[in-house]
């Protein structure tokens, strides 16, 4: 019933990114956004203004200019820091004075871009405990949301706002909101409105009503709906088109968590793992766990190579993306009869006539071959009315050289992305797409016909997502990140009328109400929407018991090791809501146990008292080696190949399931290289919530650079 992850890898891998960050390197001498972290608030000092503190410590370093000027945002309500605009000499001094835990310049992060809940199991119009659902507050991070969706509406919500809710709708001009879509902010362009469509998205897959007949010109047709469908929604728009400001996200986490919302869904960010104190998702998450607010972010889509997930503090459920048994293909007829298939998501229909098919590299003096091959430069003589073959993915080109359609080869690492298409267009694997280039070149008068796409089968699914970002973790390689696996391929969801369907409005200006889109961004609300519906029949649970719920209940998926790293790719499986529920045994961790994780990190025992609020946070020795034991629901561990190894982990369950009850261990898998014992081998208990502790003890030798030790340890 409670499982374990299980991964020993064999190589110590040294991740060096670097993220660019230009703009703050080069001194220019001009002031530019920071933000100044300090820690939590003080609640030893009664008198104590956050923002007359800000105020005089930019004074300290901005040399007689007015310090109003330059500061742009306080944080105050949830933790303790502000935004101001600085040169590199004076962020350099601020970084030195008493009280500053870190100042690093404000980045830009990235989003990363319905059937599915058939698919997780979850029942239509779950029988839950429906009062409780409707006072479950989910904050959306993102693009804000088009509050006139059907998704959004409130018809089917007839409680008021719950009483606990502090939040205000304050989404700008004509944006209004409803029992449903109870909080709006925004800290970014002039209203809470969604002119992108990422945001309507991700809001209504957690927790958007039932929707029947929806679908994207006619493609993926069915009822539309979140996770909870009667919980409130509050959109705190942080990001645009441009991206989601670091300065933003930590206002928007200092409004969320002092409004009383109870799980925050952020569907972006860094391209690549941040230090905990400059990612500005692991501060405001941290700050969000200690007042008992789960937050739950996207792994990223910078899969499938290794280390390439973006999301590493523990105190996050970071969610990779799996493909659904629900497949989008459409098909190619060829002028000899041969019908292939692609991966392309084409809502336009055919006319019933094949058209002429053109090599992109034809005859022609326009354009150089190799940028010709793949569509980037066409010459209009020979691809005007005819369908263009691309060597890569391309549409606005084709489409502007008058071109009717695209024939498009794509590498197996964007199989699982369903483009959705601007003109009829279809995505072919490489073998396919060969034969189409060979009776292309060895006819006379090549033809095809493009088809619109529809709903097929996949009985692989679920398998990790080729562009889902993988472990292991680049900050804390003893946590496994990501946590989870979701949906996170073709889904169907709200979308913003004003936002291109293509997000791309000079090539494709059609306005939907429904979208299919995927990434990780799509994966992380169906989690969002789990552990609210988790916390719908546990309300005192704390955000690490729910995480660990949702873990210990995962569907286990298959390994791939051709690029896959088990684990790495999918974290302990896919995501179940209903078995969630019962998990039987929760692995908790409070705050206290973070913070002795981030001293057993080598962090700076100044830093960490600033950032817990607490005198004296480090207790005993702090050691690297007991990073391993921060009571995670998976036990993850690097070591050297060819070296021997005795590793033990320590683990305390608390029995949530039956007041008297007995677990024993079982390996679903007994890996040979390694020996793996538990002691004790059974758990007895003899009322609820009591705590009883396990070690794990790992020996054995590693035989080479590539080997991957993954396994399973449930409880029974
Ligand atoms: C307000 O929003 C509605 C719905 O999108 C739209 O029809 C109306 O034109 C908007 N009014 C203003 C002043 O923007
Ligand atoms: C949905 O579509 C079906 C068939 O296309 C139709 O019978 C049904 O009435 C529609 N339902 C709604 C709510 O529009
Ligand atoms: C290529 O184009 C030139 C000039 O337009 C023409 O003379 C020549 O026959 C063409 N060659 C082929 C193979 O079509
Ligand atoms: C097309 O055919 C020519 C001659 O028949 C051959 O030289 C060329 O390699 C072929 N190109 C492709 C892409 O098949
Ligand atoms: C969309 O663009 C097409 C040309 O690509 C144009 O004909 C059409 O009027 C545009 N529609 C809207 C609503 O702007
Ligand atoms: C693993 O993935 C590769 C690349 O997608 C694929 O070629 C191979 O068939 C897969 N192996 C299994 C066992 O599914
Ligand atoms: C593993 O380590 C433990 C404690 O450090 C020790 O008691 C035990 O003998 C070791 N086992 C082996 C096989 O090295
Ligand atoms: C638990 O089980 C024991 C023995 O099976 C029994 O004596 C005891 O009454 C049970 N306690 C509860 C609370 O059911
Ligand atoms: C595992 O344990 C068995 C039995 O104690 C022993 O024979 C074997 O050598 C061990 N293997 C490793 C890899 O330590
Ligand atoms: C590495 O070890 C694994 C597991 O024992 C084995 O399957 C694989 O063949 C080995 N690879 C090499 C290159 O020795």
């Amino acid at each position: 019933m409670v499982k374990l992850n299980f991964v020993v890898r064999s190589v110590v891998i040294t991740l060096a990114f670097t993220l660019s960050l230009c703009d703050a390197n080069d001194d220019d001498g001009n002031p530019k956004f920071h933000i100044v972290y300090l820690g939590s608030i003080p609640e030893t000092k009664a008198s104590y203004s956050p923002t007359s503190h800000h105020l005089n410590m930019l004074q300290q370093v901005l040399d007689g200019s007015n310090p109003t000027k330059s500061l742009v945002r306080s944080y105050k309500r949830s933790f303790n820091g502000f935004a101001a605009m600085l040169t590199n000499q004076q962020a350099e001094k601020l970084t030195e004075m008493e009280g500053v835990v870190s100042v690093f310049p404000s980045k830009t992060l990235q989003t990363q871009t319905t059937r599915s809940w058939d698919f997780l199991g979850l029942p239509k119009a779950p029988k839950g405990h429906q009062t409780i659902e409707t006072n479950l507050v989910v904050g959306f991070f993102d693009t804000g949301v088009w509050p006139e969706s059907e998704s959004f509406s409130d018809k089917c919500i007839t409680e008021p706002v719950p009483k606990k809710w502090k939040g205000t709708c304050a989404g700008g001009k004509n944006f209004t909101c409803n029992k449903k879509l109870i909080g709006a902010r925004f800290y970014t362009e002039d209203s809470a409105r969604d002119n992108d469509g990422h945001g309507s998205h991700t809001a209504s897959i957690a927790a958007g009503n039932d929707v029947d007949n929806a679908s994207f010109y006619g493609i993926a047709e069915g009822t539309a709906r979140g996770a909870v469908p009667s919980s409130r929604i509050a959109a705190y728009k942080v990001c645009s088109s441009a991206g989601c400001a670091d300065h933003g996200i930590l206002a928007a986490f200092d409004d969320a968590i002092a409004d009383g919302v109870d799980v925050i869904s952020v569907s972006f960010g860094a391209a690549a793992a941040l230090n905990l104190d400059t990612d500005s998702v692991a501060i405001g998450s941290f700050h969000a766990m200690a007042k008992g607010v789960l937050v739950v972010q996207s792994a990223g889509n910078a899969g499938p190579y290794p280390g390439t997930v973006a999301s590493v503090a523990p105190w996050l459920i970071t969610v990779a993306a799996s493909t659904l048994d629900r497949q989008i293909v459409d098909k190619v007829i060829l002028g000899n009869g041969k019908v292939l298939t692609g991966r392309s998501v084409n809502s336009f229909k055919s006319n019933g006539r094949r058209v002429p098919i053109a090599l992109s590299n034809g005859n022609s003096s326009e354009c150089e071959k190799e940028y010709a091959d793949i569509c980037g430069c066409l010459d209009k003589k020979l691809v005007k009315g005819k369908i263009v073959l691309c060597d890569n993915h391309a549409e606005a080109e084709p489409k502007s050289a008058g071109a009717v359609g695209t024939i498009a080869k794509i590498d197996l690492a964007d199989l699982n992305l369903g483009y959705v298409t601007i003109m009829p267009s279809v995505s072919l694997l490489p073998k396919d797409y060969d034969v189409v280039k060979l009776y292309t070149n060895s006819t006379k008068d090549p033809k095809a016909e493009i088809l619109k796409s529809e709903s097929g089968q996949d009985q692989s699914a679920p398998r990790a997502a080729a562009f889902s970002g993988r472990g292991p973790n680049a900050i804390i390689s003893e946590i496994l990140k990501p946590d989870i696996s979701a949906p996170g391929v073709n889904i169907l969801a709200a979308y913003s009328p004003i936002g291109s369907p293509t997000e791309d409005p000079s090539t494709d200006n059609r306005s939907v109400h429904y979208n299919i889109l995927s990434g990780t961004s799509m994966a992380c609300p169906h989690v969002s929407g789990i552990a609210a519906y988790v916390k719908n029949f546990h309300p005192d649970w704390s955000p690490a018991a729910i995480k660990s719920a949702i873990m210990t209940s995962a569907k286990p998926m298959i390994t791939n090791l051709t690029y896959d790293v088990g684990e790495y790719a999918y974290g302990s499986g896919q995501a179940n809501p209903i078995l969630a529920i019962n998990p039987g045994l929760v692995y908790d961790i409070n705050k206290e146990d973070y913070v002795q994780m981030m001293c057993n990190l080598g962090y700076d025992n100044r830093k960490i008292k600033l950032i817990s609020g607490e005198l004296n946070p480090c207790k005993g020795a702090a050691h690297r080696s007991l990073v391993r034991n921060l009571n995670y629901p998976a036990l993850t561990v690097l070591v050297e190949p060819r070296v021997h190894i005795n590793i033990s982990f320590s683990r305390i369950v608390t029995n949530v399931g039956l007041a008297n009850s007995s677990y024993r261990v079982r390996l679903t898998s007994k890996p040979e290289v390694i020996n793996i014992t538990v002691k004790p081998r059974v758990l007895s208990f003899k009322a609820l919530n009591e705590k009883k502790s396990f070690v794990v003890n790992v020996i054995g030798m590693i035989p080479n650079e590539t080997a991957v030790i993954s396994s399973r340890e449930p409880l029974k």
